[in-house]
């Protein structure tokens, strides 16, 4: 089964199996099947965090659960679901439209709705985690309905509790936001501030917040539809204080934020940069122009020439900062 539809990186590969399911109960169905292959299962939602180096001998799913509903409301918030198949964006634009506060900082996010939490995206000083209320998911083994509650994802920076030690174990069918009537818009991102100095917008609104998001997102990352890729493709790394300071005597200019337990983040796009890497193309793949923690596939790229950037990168990134940077997207 072609899967080059099916990742934002237009990797052109095929899958063993393929199936997709629409609802829980068709998601337990497919999982009773015995040419299933439990053991070596991938669940596709937009595809926009893989890289695939070649073709997948196991069985693809495709999450096809649509659907959002607000399930209860009171004065202050509602309790948003939806299905895991659901496009993140549709879903900001829901929440947009009946002035719920607390996703438009993640407008635009490629991706659906089932993978937002594996991964915890997030995006200008907003992540899931903030909103997230509950999950429903299917354990692989079992086909049993389980749900988990924001402590239970043990969300991290782009971490989760299923990209660690239940990774592989159970598929998202629905999420549930705990959405704000009374928004408090965060625009502490510089980037957004100015963005909507420059739009002049005098009275922010959710429209107006998610419109300046999607300009700043438009401006420096590639649109997967037109050129192929997976969004940041490494981490932000996280650095001591003792080894930040070293950094900021050789490099004043150096960008960073404060991080979990006293660490520094540092943005890995200025490292990529500062190796010389941005807008660097080879052949038919590359480092984006604008944004150098994007690796692109013009077309016709191999995910394993990506991969071998990728750790081109890691390496000259490591020799001249001595930080070893981690990929962000998941590598298959
Ligand atoms: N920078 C450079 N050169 C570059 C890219 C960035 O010098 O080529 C500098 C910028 O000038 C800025 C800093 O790095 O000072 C941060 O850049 P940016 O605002 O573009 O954000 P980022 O840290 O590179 C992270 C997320 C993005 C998210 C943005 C906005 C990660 C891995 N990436 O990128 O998430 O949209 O912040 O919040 O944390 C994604 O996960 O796929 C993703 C796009």
């Amino acid at each position: 089964y072609p899967l080059k539809n099916l990742n934002t990186f237009g990797i052109d590969v095929v899958a063993k199996q393929f199936a997709s399911f629409s609802s829980v109960t068709e998601l337990q169905e497919l999982l009773k099947l015995p040419e299933i292959d439990k053991n070596n299962l991938l669940v596709l939602g937009g595809g926009s965090n893989v890289l695939f180096t070649q073709n997948f001998a196991g069985t693809v799913l495709l999450n096809r659960i649509e659907g959002i509903n607000i399930l209860s409301e009171d004065e202050d918030v509602a309790l948003v679901e939806a299905g895991g198949g659901v496009t993140w964006h549709d879903l900001v634009l829901f929440a947009i439209d009946k002035e719920l506060g607390g996703i438009e900082n993640l407008s635009l996010i490629p991706g659906t709705v089932g993978a937002a939490p594996l991964q915890n995206i997030g995006a200008y000083g907003v992540e899931l985690k903030d909103v997230f209320y509950i999950l429903e998911a299917v354990e692989i083994s079992t086909g049993k309905i389980s749900t988990f509650n924001a402590e239970q994802c043990n969300f991290g920076y782009r971490e989760s509790i299923f990209k660690k030690t239940l990774k592989g174990q159970y598929i998202v069918t629905h999420v549930v936001l705990q959405l704000s009537k009374k928004p408090v818009f965060n625009t502490s991102y510089g980037a957004i501030s100015n963005t909507l100095e420059a739009m002049q917008v005098k009275n922010i609104t959710l429209k107006a917040l998610s419109d300046a998001v999607i300009a700043i997102r438009q401006s420096k990352l590639p649109d997967p539809a037109l050129i192929g890729n997976a969004g940041s493709f490494f981490k932000n790394p996280e650095i001591s204080p003792e080894q930040f300071a070293d950094l900021k005597e050789q490099y004043p200019a150096i960008p960073s934020y404060p991080a979990a337990h006293g660490n520094i983040k540092v943005p890995a796009g200025w490292l990529i940069e500062h190796c010389g890497w941005k807008g660097k193309k080879i052949n038919n793949y590359g480092v984006h122009k604008d944004q150098a923690l994007v690796l692109v596939n013009y077309g016709g790229a191999e995910g394993n020439q990506i991969r071998a950037l990728a750790y081109e990168i890691i390496e000259s990134v490591r020799q001249k900062f001595g930080i070893t940077l981690q990929p962000e997207v998941n590598i298959i």
